[in-house]
Parts: C-alpha cells; structure tokens; sequence
C-alpha cells in the first residue's frame, strides 16, 4: 500500500490569472483551462467511488487500505478545492464550462448500478490522469516562466496524481472487477476522455479568438504530435493498461518523488 500524504500548497490563488498564463501560448492555455473545468465534478466522482469501494471492502481487507484511501480521497478534495479556485478565474473571463455539466449527467447513469463500474471508470481516468502527469513532470517548460505559482499548482497535482495512481486499480482488484470489464471502460473512457477535453479545448479557444490562428494550430501540432508531445510521448503508456497483467505501479514515480523533495517549501503537509 502507498502512503499517502495530503498537502496543503502555499500559493495565491486570488490574484487574477492572464489570458494566456501558459507561457503566453493559446493553444496550451486552452488545454490546461479545459482539463482543469472538468477537474471538480470529476474528482469528485473519483472520491465517491474509492469511499464507495473501501466501504464494500470486505472486514478483513480494510486494514490494508483504510489509511491509503484516507490520503486519496484527502489529495483529490484538495485537488477539487484548488482547481475550483483556479476556475473562477476562468469563469470571470468569460469562458464557459460545458464538460463539467456533461460529465455530471453522465455520471447519473452509473447510479444504482454495481459499484464496480464506477471503480473501472476511476481507475480508468486515473490512469489518465497518470500518463498526463508524467509527460507533464517529464516537460515542465510547457508550463512557461510567466506564472510560476501555477506552474506550481500543475507540478504538485500531476506529482500526487502519480503518487496515488494505483487505489482506485486496487480496490477494484480487491473486489474482484475484472479485465475484461476493466478494458471495456478504459475504452469508453478513452473516447470521452479525448472527446470532452477536444471539445473544451476549441470551445475556449473559441471564446479566446484565437481558434483561427495559424500560431494555435502549430503550437496544437507541436504540443501533442511532435517529437516529444502529449500523444506521442502517452500512447505506449495508454496502450499498456490493456494488457491482464498491467498494474499502475509499473510507471514509474521518480520524477513525481523529486518534484516533491525538491519543492517541499511550496506546500505544507496536513
Ligand atoms: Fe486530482
Ligand atoms: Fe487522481
């Protein structure tokens, strides 16, 4: 079981944030501010369900897991509180979230059914979220130098998305979920995943004025198809959560554990 430590970041949240805080590219800012509006109903989706799980637990597993999913479900509410402070920036800007009203309908549907399909969905997005994370760690200078303290908020949030990527996995394993299930919402996931964020992504670019530019679409290209972009650098990683002995320990974690020793002075532990 991974120790998870819940952190508390050392940044000011109420000074507004540019239009283009990500190092002053449209495209990348684009991203990032869709990621982030689905961010809130999602987390709290993924909190739901490792409670749900660790619930369903039966009495003699809970040991093993209660203090993991204590700093899960401790990580993801900040992640929650912190990018919902970030969103209303976005939202006195004037962009408009769509994805997270969309993903809060869909979620209805899982309602009432066995638990298990909301454990697959999580486990499916965090590992999502954990190849996201590490391209990110791998290339923090997408990030820019003109906003460090969000720079900051995204390197710390991708470090505990890659610290506690394997919960959700596992409680889904304790409770007998299996591959086959495990494969079919990684699927789904897949194509909404890609779907919502493409959708987001234009929306805000849209709303920027800057969907029609040649510099937005060169620098989409470059950021997710070239030597070292998003797809590019993922596709091995999203292709391995297919295989029936996958486990998401098997990523490694280096980066996220310096980016945390190396930026202890940005955050306190709670
Ligand atoms: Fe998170
Ligand atoms: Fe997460």
């Amino acid at each position: 079981m991974t120790a998870l430590a819940v952190r508390r970041l050392l940044i000011d949240l109420d000074a507004p944030i540019a239009r283009h805080w990500c190092a002053g590219d449209a495209f990348r800012t684009a991203l990032f501010n869709a990621l982030s509006m689905s961010f809130p109903v999602g987390e709290q989706f993924f909190i739901d369900a490792v409670r749900d799980g660790f619930e369903a637990l039966p009495a003699a597993l809970k040991p093993r897991f209660a203090e993991e999913v204590r700093g899960f479900v401790g990580q993801e509410a900040t992640h929650r509180r912190v990018h919902g402070l970030f969103n209303a920036h976005l939202e006195r800007q004037g962009l408009r979230n769509t994805w997270g009203p969309r993903a809060a309908e869909r979620q209805k549907l899982l309602k009432g059914e066995d638990l298990r399909h909301r454990l697959a969905v999580t486990a499916a997005y965090e590992h999502f979220t954990a190849i996201l994370a590490d391209w990110l760690l791998h290339h923090p200078e997408v990030l820019g130098t003109e906003d460090a303290r969000l720079a900051t908020l995204w390197l710390w949030h991708s470090a505990e998305e890659s610290e506690h990527k394997s919960t959700a996995f596992d409680l889904y394993q304790a409770l007998d979920g299996n591959h086959a299930w495990r494969l079919k919402w990684f699927r789904r996931v897949t194509i909404m995943f890609v779907g919502d964020t493409l959708r987001q992504t234009v929306r805000n670019l849209h709303h920027d004025g800057t969907l029609w530019r040649w510099s937005t679409w060169r620098s989409a290209a470059a950021h997710l198809f070239g030597r070292s972009g998003l797809v590019i650098e993922t596709l091995d990683p999203w292709r391995a959560y297919r295989r029936a002995d996958f486990h998401p320990r098997q990523l490694d974690t280096d980066l996220a554990e310096r980016w945390l020793r190396e930026n202890a002075g940005q955050f306190r532990i709670v």
